[in-house]
């Protein structure tokens, strides 16, 4: 049970015990650091205001009732009738041996696993990610890792855009330039095809027409079209996989579920939909009237299902899919992460989708919004000439900067060094830095920030890894059987106790609201808070070896913190810097 819970649970019992209601919540919140105390009991005063007490008269009765007296050294009662509570160093000691002896950091592990399904990254085929994937990868990827670790059964979906007009598009003009070999293709090639398919798309009417045909025979599963469909899709999963790889995304080619999976049951869905009227027939449109949704003019829109020449939407596949997912892989949580211009199209999805009794009534289904990510100029990030930018671009350049540093920093590191090291230092600046931001806002990128070693900044938690590591080889302990205990002498080591018990909650609250910078500022005060530890208490050269073995226990315990709060991120540790 996390530090947080526990101090909850027994304040919450006191509360009880002194007439407050069953349903009171404490209000358990961290003490700012210019105070000196740890904790404090924030909810006091309105509860006793709801009760008609005197907020001090409440509070000395509260204290009374705390039946467990170990886990505080004081306990005081400020002017406003406001609980403050200073832990006790030993309860502290006893904790976080605990921590310390277990394997997975005495983080508690679920037994009633949840199956919560992930929509992430979700790119479309044919086309190069772009910067604008990003976010949608890398946090998404936080959210499944954390939810994994706490043991629930992660489905990680990579719903990508495999189905529809675009391969109309794609087959008309790869068969009218008579490109038979479009295996041997590249997708920046590919890229540009589809441009030029577009383009032609809008001009030429006869042109058009055949694109229309390809995608219907292509939707009809015509062997011909299917054979060069699957080219382009191959084509483009190698080379995201790559992408996926080189940023460490956990993402694999059996999470790829794509809309051309659903195909088949777009059809039965349209006519469910209208058997239970909820979707209706207008001119040979299917359509649905959602009263939740109004246009500019204040009527209701309309969400359409089926088009009059018989093909489905983006909206139909993706109420198929929800269906999918809640009835076929049972899910209790689906969790979407895409940008904010595609809240109304989810939020429409889930209402039809519920309606038509897809969804039973316990399962979550979330959205998790992300800003965008900007220039300096506060313009969207793109190239100059006004281009997405590729995320493959973004990554190498990542890598190039890094090398530039790291020979700034560490001239002597060997060349096979070097290429290990740039890629784990680059690209985990640029995950961090984003995964560092709270989602729901935009960010403007800025290379000089993102790889400077001061700061919020995953070279900063990087480098202050190293030199834990470095200490500790320095004792020459053998880490897997350490004898001694740990004793907290001094108040930074205190600070830095607690903050390693906050692990825990940390994690938990990143698995509710899919906010990895939760996890970043916790480990940029952890990296900070050992820091000033380190500058204030010996450590290899302390005079009693107890607190030798102490100390070195704290920082190993320090160490693995980093590298599994880092690991939750997607992001590596390195040895040297
Ligand atoms: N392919 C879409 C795009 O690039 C994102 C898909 C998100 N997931 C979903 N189930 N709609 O915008």
């Amino acid at each position: 049970m996390s530090l947080y819970l526990k101090i909850s649970k027994i304040i919450k019992k006191a509360l009880i015990d002194s007439s407050a209601p069953l349903d009171c919540n404490p209000g358990i919140k961290k003490s700012s650091s210019h105070q000196t105390s740890d904790y404090q009991v924030n909810g006091i005063i309105s509860i006793a205001k709801k009760m008609n007490i005197d907020p001090h008269i409440f509070s000395k009765k509260v204290i009374k009732n705390i039946k467990k007296k170990d886990f505080y050294e004081k306990i005081n009662i400020i002017e406003s009738g406001l609980i403050t509570i200073n832990l006790n160093k030993h309860w502290l000691e006893k904790e976080i041996e605990v921590m310390f002896s277990c394997s997975r950091l005495n983080i508690y592990k679920t037994t009633k696993p949840k199956t919560i399904v992930i929509d992430y990254s979700s790119p479309n085929i044919a086309k190069e990610m772009h910067v604008g994937h990003l976010r949608s990868t890398i946090i998404g990827d936080v959210l499944a890792r954390v939810l994994e670790f706490l043991g629930h059964k992660v489905i990680r979906a990579n719903h990508i855009g495999d189905w529809g007009v675009q391969f109309g598009l794609l087959i008309a003009y790869l068969i009218e330039k008579k490109i038979n070999n479009e295996k041997k293709i590249s997708l920046n090639i590919l890229d540009l095809i589809y441009q030029k398919a577009k383009k032609k798309y809008e001009e030429n009417k006869n042109f058009s027409k055949k694109v229309k045909n390809y995608t219907f025979l292509l939707q009809k599963k015509d062997s011909f079209c299917m054979k060069i469909w699957k080219n382009i899709v191959n084509i483009t999963i190698k080379y995201n996989q790559k992408i996926y790889k080189k940023l460490n995304v956990s993402l694999h080619q059996k999470d790829i579920k794509g809309e051309s999976e659903y195909s088949d049951m777009l059809d039965p869905i349209v006519k469910d939909l209208i058997q239970k009227k909820i979707a209706i027939k207008n001119n040979g449109l299917s359509l649905i009237y959602l009263k939740e949704f109004k246009n500019r003019n204040g009527e209701t829109m309309g969400v359409v299902i089926k088009k009059q020449d018989g093909s489905f939407l983006y909206s139909t596949i993706d109420i198929a899919c929800l269906k999918y997912r809640c009835q076929v892989l049972k899910a209790d949580r689906v969790v979407y992460y895409t940008d904010s211009r595609q809240e109304q199209h989810l939020k429409q999805i889930t209402i039809i989708a519920k309606k038509a009794g897809y969804i039973p009534k316990n399962v979550l289904v979330e959205h998790h919004i992300f800003g965008m990510v900007l220039s300096k100029n506060k313009q969207p990030f793109k190239t100059r000439t006004g281009n997405n930018i590729k995320l493959l671009t973004l990554l190498d350049k990542a890598v190039k900067k890094s090398i530039k540093i790291i020979k700034e920093k560490n001239s002597n590191m060997s060349q096979t060094e070097l290429e290990t090291y740039a890629p784990i230092i680059g690209i985990g600046a640029l995950k961090y830095f984003d995964l560092s931001k709270n989602r729901s806002n935009n960010y403007v990128f800025d290379w000089d920030q993102m790889l400077s070693f001061e700061g919020n900044t995953a070279p900063y938690i990087q480098y202050a890894y190293t030199r834990i590591i470095s200490i500790i080889e320095k004792s020459k302990l053998d880490n897997s059987n350490i004898l001694g205990e740990i004793y907290l002498k001094k108040e930074i080591e205190k600070k830095l106790v607690i903050k390693l018990l906050e692990f825990e909650e940390t994690i938990i609250n990143v698995s509710k609201y899919g906010k990895p910078h939760v996890m970043c500022l916790y480990l940029y005060e952890l990296s900070s808070i050992f820091s000033s530890f380190y500058e204030t208490c010996t450590i290899l050269f302390s005079k009693k070896r107890k607190i030798f073995i102490s100390r070195i226990k704290i920082s190993l315990l320090t160490a693995k913190v980093i590298k599994k709060g880092l690991n939750l991120l997607g992001i590596k540790t390195i040895k040297k810097m």
